[in-house]
């Protein structure tokens, strides 16, 4: 008999509740043995809890150690404090995983698989910013304080180049800009250096790449990377844009493991201009599923999903509103259940 495995599901605002639909449809029909256990957070934790990250989630997840989430809405400017950023530091969630595989061919560049790996919890994102105020002017001055430091560059680095033996790939490539910050991003590179010297020489190559000129070569050609590997804000900007260069946020998965749990997402928000009208994409989604079953070792079951995704949008060519298609969320996910059934 197969094991259960129990997981924390929170469908999530706007689109949330029509993706997570269709992918429990499809991790129904894989046989896929989690048992949810449903909470609320976003925008809905606040309306029925008053909380967008209620007790009762953050339990579920301590408990669970694994959850799928669907997208929460974060007010900007003023409002509540994002709960993606809290649920990142409830757990430690420190290693942020997106890759990006062309699944759709013919766009602007074919045979792309590249990840990027992204430490998820220090440098500039540890929101140490003020302000200075000069005279009348309260904004005169702005100042941000980066965090990197030697562990949490190097649990991070270590993730990243397990990671990519695990998955058979055959180089790391390092991202920084030591050369201008040269001890916030010089930590990274430095670490990484004696990090693969020590550990990792001999069992996956690694090179190093300064972040201005890694983002012209991915667009140049994609093809010379492999895994890249960098701090936060470098990361966030990154994963984005290699999820342009194979069709966008409808197809790109995100997965933030750290020392306490792991959270699987699609990298996409709530898409409130498309909410209820019955026509979301829910391949991030589903891709993000694939990958909570590798990571729960049912990586058989995570390459039958990403067959039957690429038959259906490739053979039977149903493609929603976002990939140029006119297929409705609940069509895809019935062409891609029977193309589950049959394979
Ligand atoms: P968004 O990703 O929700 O939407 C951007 C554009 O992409 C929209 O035109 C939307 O219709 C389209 N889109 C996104 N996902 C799609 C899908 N699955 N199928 C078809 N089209 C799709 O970004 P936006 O509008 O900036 O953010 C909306 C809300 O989502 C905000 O409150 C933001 O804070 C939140 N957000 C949450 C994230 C998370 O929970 N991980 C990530 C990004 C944003």
């Amino acid at each position: 008999m197969t094991t259960r495995i129990p997981a924390t599901l929170i469908p999530g605002d706007g689109i949330g509740p029509e993706i997570v639909d269709a992918t429990l449809a499809v991790l129904d029909a894989l046989e896929a043995p989690f048992d949810w256990d449903w909470q609320i957070a976003g925008l809905e934790g606040v309306r029925v809890a008053g909380d967008p990250l209620p007790p009762a989630t953050l339990a579920s997840i301590h408990r669970t150690r694994l959850a799928l989430k669907g997208p929460l809405e974060t007010p900007s400017g003023g409002g509540y404090r994002s709960s993606n950023v809290r649920l990142r530091e409830e757990f430690q969630l420190y290693a942020n995983l997106r890759p990006a595989r062309t699944i759709i061919p013919g766009g602007r560049y074919d045979g792309v698989d590249l990840v990027v790996v992204r430490e998820n919890v220090e440098g500039l994102y540890m929101g140490y910013e003020h302000f200075i105020k000069i005279g009348e002017d309260p904004h005169a001055v702005a100042i941000a304080t980066g965090v990197n430091t030697r562990a949490g560059s190097t649990r991070l680095l270590e993730f990243a180049f397990e990671h990519a033996i695990v998955t058979g790939r055959r180089l790391v490539t390092i991202v920084h800009k030591a050369n201008i910050m040269k001890a916030l991003t010089g930590i990274f590179l430095e670490t990484a250096q004696q990090l693969h010297a020590r550990k990792y020489h001999g069992r996956i190559d690694m090179d190093t790449v300064i972040i201005d000129a890694c983002a012209m070569k991915l667009v140049l050609d994609p093809g010379q990377f492999d895994v890249l590997v960098t701090t936060n804000l470098f990361g966030d900007i990154l994963s984005d844009l290699v999820a342009g260069l194979v069709g966008g946020l409808g197809l790109a998965p995100g997965a933030n493991i750290g020392t306490d749990a792991a959270i699987f997402e699609a990298v996409h928000g709530s898409a409130p201009d498309i909410t209820g009208k019955g026509v979301a994409n829910p391949t991030a989604l589903l891709l993000a599923a694939a990958l909570m079953l590798e990571q729960c070792k049912l990586g058989d079951k995570a390459a039958r999903l990403r067959k039957a995704i690429d038959a259906t949008l490739n053979i039977d060519k149903l493609r929603t509103g976002d990939l140029g298609g006119s297929s409705t969320t609940q069509a895809y996910t019935k062409a891609l259940v029977a193309r589950i059934r049959n394979l």
